[in-house]
């Protein structure tokens, strides 16, 4: 009998060196993904799905396949083959306190505001800043506050958009939310809805942060967590600046719990909570505020 040595993979598709850096740079160049060559593998076990979904029998001709112009579909099921969409209601709880600390006196007092959940995922991260705010200021539904929840990925997107979760999800919401926001979908008690009142604060829409965005903010609160670290090294520096340019004076900016703002951005975000940061009053140095 033969085994095959530690480390090794089998794969009954084809899957050279050069086939794995011609995906790494149609990602890089795409979607700013970095796949590091350790990620082989993993993309490998993702990616032989789709050819094989697609009877196509090696990545020369999926490669060519997804050139095509009208296969925007099977590029998008690219997108969502090497992304994780991992996710849970609030996640890093502290984000939450401090959003609420932050933007508690401006919604008081009527004034306009914006929040963006950047890489939304599956709208637990949105849904769980509409369940803060409006627990905070129940006044916010009739306020100008305004979320929007973006993702690459149009299958997530559309999952965030209706807003049913699995009842191990919503488990994850403190209980005297979680009876006040969500509500099961049916009797069995298996999945549970988020109330209108939530959808109602919340725009979704499909969005790669790579390129172009369509609006101008200015924001309030940018979330962009867990997601950068997808990124390189390069496209990290780019994106906080572009999130600083879209904030207003004393903006919020949270982070994921493995990354941090590199680069330029830091002249005008200041750390001042774990991966939280807030954007300079204008003329005014972070570090004299
Ligand atoms: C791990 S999830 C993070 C979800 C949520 N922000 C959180 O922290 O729980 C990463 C999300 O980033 C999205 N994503 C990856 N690359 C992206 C890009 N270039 N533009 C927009 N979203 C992207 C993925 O589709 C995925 O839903």
């Amino acid at each position: 009998m033969t085994s095959s040595p530690p480390g090794a993979f089998t794969r009954d598709i084809p899957f050279s060196d050069a086939d794995f850096r011609a995906i790494a740079r149609l990602a890089q160049e795409r979607f700013g993904l970095s796949l590091a060559e350790s990620k082989k593998p993993l993309v490998y076990s993702r990616l032989s799905r789709r050819l094989k979904s697609r009877q196509v029998g090696n990545f020369t001709d999926y490669l060519a396949l997804l050139e095509r112009s009208e296969e925007e579909a099977e590029r998008l099921e690219l997108i969502s083959a090497l992304t994780t969409n991992v996710t849970s209601f609030f996640r890093e709880k502290h984000h939450f306190d401090a959003l609420a600390e932050g933007l508690a006196q401006r919604v008081t007092a009527g004034q306009r505001v914006r929040i963006w959940s950047a890489g939304c995922s599956s709208g637990q991260e949105p849904y769980s800043i509409a369940m803060t705010v409006l627990d905070t200021v129940p006044e916010a539904a009739r306020a100008d506050l305004r979320i929007l929840a973006t993702d690459i990925d149009p299958k997530i997107v559309r999952k965030a958009r209706d807003g049913v979760y699995s009842a191990e999800d919503v488990a994850g919401i403190p209980a005297p939310m979680r009876g006040k926001w969500t509500k099961a979908t049916n009797a069995t008690g298996k999945t549970y809805g988020v109330t209108r009142a939530l959808k109602d604060l919340i725009t979704f829409n499909e969005l790669n942060l790579m390129v172009d965005w369509p609006f101008r903010g200015p924001f309030d609160a940018i979330f962009c967590r867990n997601v950068a670290i997808y990124f390189d090294q390069e496209t990290q520096r780019r994106l906080w600046q572009r999130f600083s340019a879209m904030l207003n004076p004393d903006g919020l900016l949270f982070i994921g719990h493995s990354e941090r703002v590199t680069g330029p951005a830091l002249q005008t975000l200041t750390a001042f909570g774990i991966t939280s940061y807030r954007k300079a009053r204008a003329g005014v140095p972070p570090a004299l505020q």
